[in-house]
């Protein structure tokens, strides 16, 4: 039968034609002893394929399992009442690759976290796992889309390197050959390095920590939209950051209600601007004021963080940490008070950090020494400081906490195709 190949997001243009479509079976139904109901996945959606005894290759599907590979014809029907909106009328069909009837055994749906973890190669053709995957592709659109509009141009920097980022703690070294390298901390310090070459610049690249962290938030591989502006002041940075959130959330209203309605989620609002922002000094004066006990100094954690943003409701930025908070590129407002921020979402806290950098030689060198950093691994940024410094900074975003915070997800670990935590190096 003559039928044009279709993929199953695109039937709603062939609605009354009749159309090919290939893909994994992901739920049989037989109902009586003439019809067979099947959901059919192909990666771009999931569709209900009618079959009725009598129709050529009807045989071929009676003995089939899920995830069993199937090419359908059929005529693609309207149907509000599907939880697909259409479905297709099969009127041939053929078994493209069996599969073992065992797979219900590997996994269920309400199995432990460590079990759905091993098993996440299968786990991921899931419905609801499928969806985040495709949404994390989409945040990875939106920002890569305001990025260019903004005339930002996409770089591609080293992940292997040996001028640590943010500090000698969380860093991953590597064997190379006869010398010790390391996984990058964040792609910031080369995106500098771009800057008089490129104009301004952004990057998605993979970033790594080494973090014992065991937490709903915490990755040790994660992937990392940078960006870095020339010639800004910190209120600028902070204004391109709010419009970047703004963007993101706009698009996934306009485009991903689908996956929203999936995920559950119902009340994902734009964020007003500006956004709220307060001081770390007056953060800790609030915190302090609501019973929580910290002392200036003292880091704001994850309880924290979430205890001040989640009230609010709405993005939240932190500034001007002190500097034995931060790393040392960070450009200083006085004494040790640096301008930096941080963007804290309601359910997970951070999502973004970032700041101005220092630009003078004479500073960043000191800054160097004070972390007692090898300067030799460091000259080529320093250079940066002597061949046309200017004033510049930018920030790093969590694509995965992006998605946790926007899908209002258990666990950052859901935002990955394959996760990598302390105790997780597979699949
Ligand atoms: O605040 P961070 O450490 O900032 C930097 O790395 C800067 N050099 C970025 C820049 O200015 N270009 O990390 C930035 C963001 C965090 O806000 C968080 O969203 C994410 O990276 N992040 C992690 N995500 C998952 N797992 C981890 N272990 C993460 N560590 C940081």
């Amino acid at each position: 039968m003559e039928a044009k190949k279709c993929c199953i997001e695109n039937l709603g243009s062939h609605v009354g034609e009749h159309v090919d479509v290939r893909g994994w079976v992901y739920l049989v139904r037989q109902h009586g002893k003439n019809l067979l109901f099947i959901t059919l996945r192909d990666g771009t959606g999931f569709t209900q394929v009618v079959a009725r005894r009598g129709i050529s290759g009807y045989e071929n599907l009676a003995n089939i399992h899920r995830e069993a590979v199937i090419r359908v014809v059929g005529e693609v029907i309207k149907d509000e009442r599907s939880p697909y909106g259409y479905e297709i009328r099969a009127k041939h069909a053929d078994v493209i690759s069996p599969s073992s009837p065992t797979i219900e055994e590997e996994y269920q749906p309400d199995s432990s976290p460590e079990v759905l973890l091993n098993k996440r190669h299968l786990v991921i053709r899931g419905e609801k796992t499928s969806s985040i995957l495709r949404y994390v592709a989409k945040v990875l659109k939106y920002f890569r889309a305001f990025c260019e509009e903004r005339g930002l141009v996409e770089a591609i920097p080293p992940l292997i390197t040996r001028a640590a980022c943010e500090g000698g703690a969380t860093l991953f070294p590597i064997k190379y050959f006869d010398e010790t390298a390391y996984l990058t901390q964040s792609s910031q310090l080369y995106l500098e390095a771009a800057l008089p070459a490129l104009g301004n610049v952004y990057c998605i690249q993979k970033s790594f920590r080494a973090e014992k962290s065991r937490t709903r938030r915490h990755l040790t591989e994660y992937t990392h939209a940078e960006v870095e502006l020339a010639f800004i002041e910190f209120n600028e940075l902070m204004d391109f950051t709010e419009d970047l959130v703004i963007h993101i959330v706009q698009r996934t209203l306009e485009e991903d209600e689908r996956i929203l309605k999936k995920l559950g989620v119902d009340d994902l609002k734009v964020p007003k601007k500006p956004f709220k922002r307060l001081t770390y000094k007056e953060a800790v004066r609030k915190l302090n004021d609501e019973g929580v006990p910290i002392e200036e100094g003292d880091e704001i954690e994850e309880s924290m963080e979430r205890k001040l943003v989640d009230q609010l409701g709405e993005p939240l930025f932190l500034t001007e940490f002190p500097a034995s908070q931060k790393a040392f590129y960070f450009k200083r407002k006085n004494g040790d008070i640096t301008l930096s921020m941080d963007l804290l979402v309601p359910h997970v806290g951070e999502i973004i950090g970032g700041g101005m950098r220092e630009d003078d030689y004479e500073t960043l060198l000191l800054r160097l020494k004070e972390i007692n950093a090898n300067i030799e691994d460091y000259q080529w940024y320093l250079d940066l400081r002597k061949y046309g410094s200017v004033p510049h900074g930018g920030f790093g975003l969590g694509v995965e906490r992006t998605v946790e915070w926007i899908l209002r997800l258990p666990h950052i670990r859901e935002a990955c195709l394959f996760p990598r935590l302390i105790n997780r190096l597979t699949p």
